[in-house]
């Protein structure tokens, strides 16, 4: 094993969390799709298979260590979200989550002077700062339309 065992059993955790974040979004998509709003369904269908990527990538860099995989119980995540400022808040609330975890991981990772992991999770930490502001432009879009009908949102979503 060329990964010392505190930062392995941390990045199974996090791969624990990334599908977990991939569970929340595909919910969350499933809940647009049945308001009609297919566009947003989309969208966080394309980011639910985004997050499953991330914990795809941990899993090979276990592998590529020689390390341990281990992916823990992946606990049920919220399939109702009252609106979509709602949603798009609770999205914003879990991606910084990610991103405490994610610098935590960094944290372990200079702690054990391990510099090929730290590189690593320089992808994360990057990754982070653009998820956070793809969730922040939603929750602001949805404030900016106030209680105007949903669907316009729909016209605002960055494009593809
Ligand atoms: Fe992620
Ligand atoms: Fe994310």
């Amino acid at each position: 094993m060329k990964i010392n065992q505190k930062l392995n059993d941390a990045i199974n955790a996090q791969i624990g969390e990334e599908l977990k974040a991939s569970n929340a979004y595909a919910n969350m998509a499933a809940f647009f799709n049945g308001r009609g709003l297919l566009r947003l369904a989309g969208m966080f269908f394309e980011q639910s298979a985004e997050e499953r990527e991330h914990a795809m990538k941990f899993l090979h860099y276990l592998l590529d260590l020689e390390g341990d995989v281990a992916i823990p119980a992946i606990p049920a995540t919220p399939d109702s979200f009252g609106n979509a400022k709602a949603a798009f808040q609770a999205a914003l609330a879990w991606e910084k989550d990610v991103t405490s975890k994610i610098n935590h991981l960094m944290d372990l990772a200079v702690e054990a002077k391990d510099y090929a992991s730290q590189d690593f999770l320089m992808w994360y930490v990057t990754e982070q700062v653009e998820e956070e502001a793809t969730m922040t432009h939603l929750v602001t879009l949805a404030e900016t339309l106030g209680d105007h009908p949903e669907i316009m949102l729909e016209n605002y979503l960055p494009k593809e």
